[in-house]
């Protein structure tokens, strides 16, 4: 199997690229390094004692896009995991033309090469943040959609692009996995998330504070509606992850259609109780005050995986302990990240 990675360098990206040399398969990542370090693929040779190749490449760059897929016609990528595109929720209310322009009209050239190319099998980076603000919980795949902001717009948009690509022709195959909260990193502690500045995420923002460059965590409300006011979640390891895409790629090739499944763990997880897990693992104290609510967030959201596990055979194995330990190994080995 020969797998096409956009986007790999990155946080998720990179782990997937692990379980993907693990299995044996051959991996080729495009990324132009915009949110990530070339040092994550070097490390995830490290781990895995295999070779990937890589090319720095935009996908809004076409031409060597095309060259990209010229050079590897002679055995044409079995399918392609679409990583690549912004993802931060903030900045893209602040520069929404930057968001749609990279993460829509990223996908629209790729999608036209693969299509150039007859590579027709694609797995898709889509978010829990497509459910907006659910009226029940856990969520099912098949809850009504709505998103709140353009980051998450940009996700709803491909979505929909791909499901009318489909509809324009069935030899498509596309899997959207809509992943909820990533987090860990892998277990050697050689890769893991590198954010740019003040990290956004409770995760990186609590590792940071336990590594002592960051002095307290602000916790964004105590007044949701949650058993203990804060903001509940469906943490999922990052490995747990990679592995639900290694599951996706057989059943992409049994010509599905187009298939969406909930990455998630189906359980809930408070602020509080992930700073208490920190503390358990770190054997520190983690600081924090209660901040007022941060615009946008909703009380609770976590997934129901079920489809995922019946029609791929995956579920996330990893604890709340296993997501502590390893975040904090990789934030303790490298307190600067890949710099
Ligand atoms: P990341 O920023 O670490 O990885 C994205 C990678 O894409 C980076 O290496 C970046 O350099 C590259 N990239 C961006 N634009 C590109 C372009 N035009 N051409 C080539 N490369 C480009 O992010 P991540 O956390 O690994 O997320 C991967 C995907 O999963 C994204 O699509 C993200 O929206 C989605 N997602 C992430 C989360 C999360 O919380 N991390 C949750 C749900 C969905
Ligand atoms: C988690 C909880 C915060 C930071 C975001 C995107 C979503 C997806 C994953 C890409 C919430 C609270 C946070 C802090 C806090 N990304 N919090 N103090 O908002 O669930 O999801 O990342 O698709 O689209 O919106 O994740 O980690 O930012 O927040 O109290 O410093 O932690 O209020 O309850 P979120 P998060």
């Amino acid at each position: 199997m020969k797998i096409l990675v956009t986007g790999g360098a990155g946080y998720i990206g990179s782990h997937t690229c692990v379980a993907l040399l693990n299995q044996g398969w051959e991996v080729v990542v495009v990324d132009n390094l915009s949110n990530s370090s070339e040092l994550s693929l070097q490390r995830v040779e490290s781990i895995t004692g295999k070779h990937l190749t890589f090319h720095r490449t935009d996908l809004l760059d076409r031409k060597s896009l095309t060259a990209v897929f010229k050079d590897h016609a002679h055995q044409p990528f079995d399918a392609v995991i679409h990583f690549a595109g912004k993802k931060a929720v903030g900045e893209s209310v602040e520069i929404p033309l930057a968001y749609f322009h990279n993460n829509i009209t990223g996908t629209l050239v790729l999608l036209e090469v693969m299509d150039e190319f007859s590579v027709k099998n694609i797995v898709f980076s889509s978010s829990a943040t497509v459910y907006g603000n659910p009226a029940t919980l856990p969520i099912r795949e098949d809850f009504p959609l709505s998103v709140t902001n353009p980051y998450g717009r940009t996700k709803l948009m491909i979505e929909e692009i791909l499901k009318d690509l489909y509809l324009s022709d069935n030899s498509w195959n596309i899997a959207l996995l809509r992943y909820f909260n990533p987090v860990g990193a892998h277990e050697s502690g050689l890769i893991g998330e590198d954010p740019n500045g003040i990290p956004n995420n409770l995760v990186p923002y609590i590792t940071q504070v336990a590594v002592g460059k960051l002095d307290k965590v602000n916790v964004f409300g105590n007044d949701y509606n949650t058993p203990d006011g804060t903001g509940v979640r469906d943490y999922i390891h990052v490995s747990d992850l990679a592995a639900g895409h290694i599951k996706t790629i057989p059943k992409l090739l049994t010509n599905p259609g187009v298939v969406t499944y909930n990455l998630g763990t189906g359980r809930g997880n408070s602020v509080l109780e992930m700073i208490a897990g920190f503390q358990r693992v770190c054997k520190k104290d983690i600081p924090f005050v209660i901040s007022p609510r941060r615009a946008g967030d909703i009380a609770a959201c976590w997934a129901d995986p079920s489809k995922a596990e019946k029609a791929l055979g995956w579920r996330a194995e990893k604890s709340l302990d296993d997501m502590c330990r390893d975040s904090w190994k990789w934030q303790k080995n490298n307190p600067n990240g890949y710099q």
